[in-house]
């Protein structure tokens, strides 16, 4: 049986891995100027991290995360005493980046009373256990940063903002983005709503499905997101809480607004915005592009988790933070047709007869590479004819041919491949005749 990758993962081939390094590149260029400094988490986790963070109610926990069990952890599985299992046989495949962040800062007690806010940023696999289709793998990859220990408006607006300077960067056509905010309450406001949009629910209960029916009970604000017909028609008529709102939200909402307007940044309010997670609230915001990537067409999201790190044990500390799809981003700029080119770095190609020179090519190609040249040569004893074929296939700048007269000289016989020139250069000149 020929052996493949597993559904829903990618091989990264070369081609492809420069398109990557791009983004990261650019990532890291506009976040670090708003002061993010890099951290990386584990890929897995125990279970309880991203269940207590992201909560049970959103499919990421309840139907998408990938269990680990520990091997002891296993046998016990084996052996029926599930029940018994320990944290530490208890883990996960991280399904995305924010519980896991939150976990190291405060593990490591990044946050300390009266220091400035915490700016994290990202970038790795994730996995979710989707059904595969374009723009949806199990595994894929996300660039995120958290910003924690901010409640300020301000620090909301300047994620956005560092967002949509992210995607212009990239080279995403501005026109072709849509930023999508809305406002989640907090703890004054959202309990009253969530209650009058359980009770609403609970008016259709003959008529909702079971699904439905578990979400009214866990966090019935994500019926606005159901993809099920009779949900959303019923939901069509749901009251919003952008009705509903305390004052301090409606301020925090406006002014956030207002932030966006002068910094010209464009933006819909969608009242039904209540985005996957359960730990969101106030301002939450999501970057769909407008066409060609169908029903996965958000490239990024994120908001405000300003009780995620009390509830994970920590002082209450304000927070907010996004997280984008990379393989998403790479989709819709293949699209536009605005992928970078990625010209190969030019090269060298030493060129040697027979086997009594090649000790003499291997050392010139080390001293080349020592230079700091790309440089190759022959592994597979070709002629010289078929090495200088093969350096032409390559479009290699120049070509070293080293042969027995040459060695005699400490030389080798340079040849300019652009101009078609060719000359005896010793060995110390090398670095200072090549032009790349
Ligand atoms: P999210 O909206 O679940 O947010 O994911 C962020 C982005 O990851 C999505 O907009 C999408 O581009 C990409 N993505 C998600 N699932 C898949 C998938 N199965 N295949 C391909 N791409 C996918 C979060 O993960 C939050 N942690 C964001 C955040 C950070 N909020 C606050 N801080």
């Amino acid at each position: 049986m020929a052996l493949r990758a597993p559904r829903g993962t990618e091989d990264l081939l070369p081609e492809a891995y420069a398109n990557w390094k791009f983004l990261t590149e650019r990532a890291d260029e506009i976040f670090s100027r708003y002061g993010y400094l890099y951290i990386e988490t584990p890929l897995f986790e125990h279970l309880d991290v991203f269940v207590h963070g992201i909560g049970e109610s959103s499919d990421v926990v309840s139907k998408e995360m990938f269990r680990v069990l520990s091997p002891d952890g296993y046998s016990k599985v084996a052996a029926g005493k599930a029940e018994s299992l320990k944290a530490d046989q208890r883990l996960a495949l991280r399904p995305e980046g924010t519980a896991s962040v939150v976990r190291a800062v405060l593990e490591h007690s990044l946050i300390m009373p009266g220091s400035a806010p915490i700016k994290l940023m990202y970038s790795g696999p994730m996995f979710r256990a989707e059904r595969q289709q374009r723009g949806r793998l199990r595994q894929f990859h996300q660039i995120g940063a958290e910003c924690l220990g901010a409640p300020d408006v301000m620090a909301d607006a300047e994620v956005i903002i560092m967002l949509m300077e992210f995607f212009e960067r990239a080279g995403l056509k501005k026109d072709s983005l849509t930023l999508l905010i809305n406002t989640l309450g907090d703890d004054n406001c959202r309990p009253q709503y969530r209650q009058e949009i359980q009770d609403y629910l609970l008016k259709y209960k003959d008529e909702l499905p079971e699904e439905t029916l578990r979400q009214a009970e866990l966090n019935p604000l994500r019926a606005f997101d159901s993809k099920i017909e009779r949900v959303q028609e019923i939901m069509a008529d749901a009251p919003l809480l952008k009705d509903r709102l305390c004052d301090e939200c409606k301020k925090h909402y406006e002014e956030l607004k207002s932030y966006l307007d002068a910094a010209g940044i464009s933006y819909e309010e969608d009242p039904r915005l209540v985005r996957g997670l359960d730990y969101y609230t106030r301002t939450v915001f999501e970057i769909q592009v407008k066409d060609g990537l169908g029903a996965q067409n958000a490239i990024g999201g994120g908001g405000r988790y300003d009780k995620l790190i009390e509830i994970s044990g920590g002082k209450p500390t304000p927070a907010l933070g996004f997280a984008v799809g990379m393989e998403r981003i790479l989709l819709a700029l293949e699209d536009q047709e605005a992928l970078p080119a990625h010209p190969r770095q030019k090269q060298i190609y030493v060129a040697y007869p027979n086997e009594h020179t090649k000790a003499e090519a291997f050392f010139v190609v080390q001293r080349l590479r020592s230079e700091g040249f790309v440089v190759e040569t022959d592994y597979q004893g070709r002629s010289l004819k078929s090495q200088l074929k093969l350096a032409n296939k390559l479009q290699v700048a120049y070509v070293a041919i080293l042969g027995e007269d040459e060695i005699a000289q400490k030389s080798v016989r340079l040849k300019d491949m652009d101009k078609g020139t060719e000359e005896l250069v010793a060995y110390d000149n090398l670095a200072a005749h090549i032009v790349l």
